[in-house]
């Protein structure tokens, strides 16, 4: 919360102490229109219930043991007996230029995100999950976490017993091949694997010997994830992403803890024999027909999977990493699978009750028309021809500027496009990957944002002169720019929350707006004296929250365009 509105709650909730004996939260909340000033309180109301009297008349005893005049306009009451402030013009002066960062938290966040699978194309799912994931991850560190990145890339399994097989059988060299080669190697194995019994009786041995470390087949297995990680890293610089190869803790690192898991599930009683496999039936978990839901922790041939894993991943995070809050940013398929396993830990004693597990849900991205995104084909469309295409889109965007690094923009513009697209929509909600929209330079996009900042930019420059004091706030659209931009804070604890970057997407949008309407009706470089410096101060201050807002949300912002 902004320093003035800590101060404002607190004198409110003095005056409900005064007058009625009672100190609520005022709840204070910016205004929702700007005819009721800059912020609005229905304490009056919740009192009127508590009390049962008129709410009017309690917010008129409100208002008069109320004592804001050192900071406020006269405080005005409304409607059904809201209280509605509004700053004195010199405080908001002030409040645009106070800048407090925020104070680490001792607190340690894990981020599970981005997770591609070795062997297989990065996709729009992937992209989602690295996009989200980047924000949130700047965003906490800003709030004060001490951010952890784990990107649990999906390289263990027995679908790596049949390759290296085929890989053999074949005499080839996983180093020669590329993530598309290894992609058509699996497909050929996994037929391979289908119409030969012999070869998928050596592909079982071989899944024996890759997971109690056989040197040769764990080093066809290391070339194989070596291949794709080194691809993921090309998308990954492409989408200025801050994953880095430290960060990936693969499925395949929790291998030697999933026994010790299964020991101690069954030391807790929490496993149930079921067709040979070993089960954790959980209350309140049924399927469609009524039937408990499994959780599966090892499979009858033996074999672990996928929730072991995760169960494995979630006591190394506790125990090891420290986590006090642990994040997944993955799609909404796997919600049933993630509740499972968090109320699982909990009942192991993995996940202790002041540790929260947060699955950051989202929805699926559609190709042209709301249908599902695949190529003509019918096959999974590639990241990178992706985002080449938004790259070229943004250049033709570019093709009329001069006195810019044409490349360099059209990158910026076009990565930042597909990067906002993605962060500005709720992101529960599935979205319609439309490059034409992403790029255009009107609306909420991420073009328009970066447009807005160079225009600032240039502005800046011209006006020959710095200034970070803002001064003189007289007019009304100077003074909602002021008002809004002091709510930055505010907006990325609020992401920082809820883990929805949207928010923070509309902020930025709606400064962008405010600050057009600035633009039409107060002139910067033409106006004189302290107005002139007061209002360069301001634009100083929006280009500072707009830089620092993409910045947070990972998309570049380039000077000029
Ligand atoms: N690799 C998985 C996939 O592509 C996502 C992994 C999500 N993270 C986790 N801890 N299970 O679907």
């Amino acid at each position: 919360m902004s320093a003035v509105v800590s101060v404002l709650s607190t004198r409110l909730s003095n005056a409900a102490a005064t007058a009625f004996g009672t100190p609520l939260d005022p709840e204070l909340r910016s205004a929702t229109k700007p005819e009721f000033g800059h912020f609005q309180s229905n304490l009056a109301l919740r009192l009127a219930n508590q009390l049962g009297t008129p709410p009017r008349a309690v917010a008129a005893r409100l208002v008069e043991a109320l004592d804001v005049d050192d900071l406020c306009e006269p405080p005005t009451i409304a409607g059904p007996g809201f209280v509605n402030l509004t700053l004195r013009s010199s405080t908001l002066a002030a409040t645009v230029n106070e800048r407090t960062p925020f104070a680490p938290r001792d607190e340690t966040v894990v981020v599970d995100y981005s997770q591609p699978n070795v062997a297989k194309q990065m996709h729009v799912g992937h992209l989602r999950s690295t996009v989200i994931g980047d924000a949130l991850c700047n965003v906490l560190a800003y709030v004060g976490y001490r951010v952890v990145r784990q990107n649990h890339v999906g390289d263990w399994g027995t679908q790596y017993g049949m390759m290296i097989e085929q890989l053999l059988e074949e005499q080839l060299n996983a180093d020669s091949l590329d993530l598309q080669g290894l992609q058509e190697l699996y497909e050929r194995s996994r037929r391979h694997f289908d119409s030969d019994p012999a070869f998928a009786d050596l592909s079982r041995l071989r899944v024996v010997k890759l997971q109690s470390g056989d040197p040769d087949t764990r080093a066809s297995w290391r070339r194989m994830v070596e291949v794709s990680l080194a691809d993921f890293e090309q998308v990954y610089a492409r989408l200025g992403s801050g994953l880095q190869r430290a960060d990936v803790v693969g499925e395949s690192a929790y291998n030697d803890d999933l026994a010790k898991i299964v020991a101690e599930l069954l030391d807790a009683d929490l496993l149930t024999e079921s067709d040979g496999a070993l089960c954790a039936f959980l209350p309140g978990f049924h399927g469609r027909d009524g039937q408990p839901l499994p959780v599966i922790v090892q499979k009858s041939d033996g074999g672990f999977g996928y929730s072991a894993t995760d169960l494995a991943a979630i006591r190394h995070r506790v125990g090891s990493l420290k986590a006090d809050r642990i994040v997944y940013v993955v799609d909404h398929r796997q919600a049933l699978h993630f509740e499972m396993i968090f109320t699982l830990a909990q009942a192991a004693g993995w996940l202790p009750p002041d540790t929260s597990a947060e699955h950051v849900s989202f929805g699926t991205v559609l190709g042209p028309g709301g249908k599902p995104f695949k190529t003509r084909a019918g096959g999974t469309v590639k990241l990178t021809t992706l985002l080449d295409e938004a790259v070229e889109r943004a250049d033709a965007l570019l093709a009329d500027r001069t006195g810019i690094d044409r490349s360099a923009t059209a990158t910026a513009v076009g990565i930042g496009a597909v990067k906002y697209a993605d962060l500005s929509s709720d992101r529960g909600n599935d979205y319609v990957f439309d490059l034409d929209r992403m790029v255009a330079m009107t609306g909420n996009t991420g073009p328009y944002l970066q447009y807005a900042h160079a225009r600032l930019t240039r502005l800046l420059t011209k006006a020959g002169e710095a200034s970070t004091t803002v001064t003189v706030l007289d007019h009304p659209v100077e003074q909602r720019l002021a008002l809004l931009l002091t709510g930055f804070a505010d907006t990325v604890v609020q992401v920082s929350e809820t883990l929805q970057p949207h928010r923070l997407c509309t902020y930025l949008y709606d400064v962008a707006a405010a600050l057009s309407a600035f633009y039409e009706q107060c002139p910067v470089l033409t106006s004189a004296g302290a107005t002139r410096t007061s209002r360069i101060a301001l634009c100083t201050a929006t280009r500072q929250v707009l830089q620092d807002g993409l910045g947070l949300l990972g998309i570049a912002a380039p000077d000029a365009m």
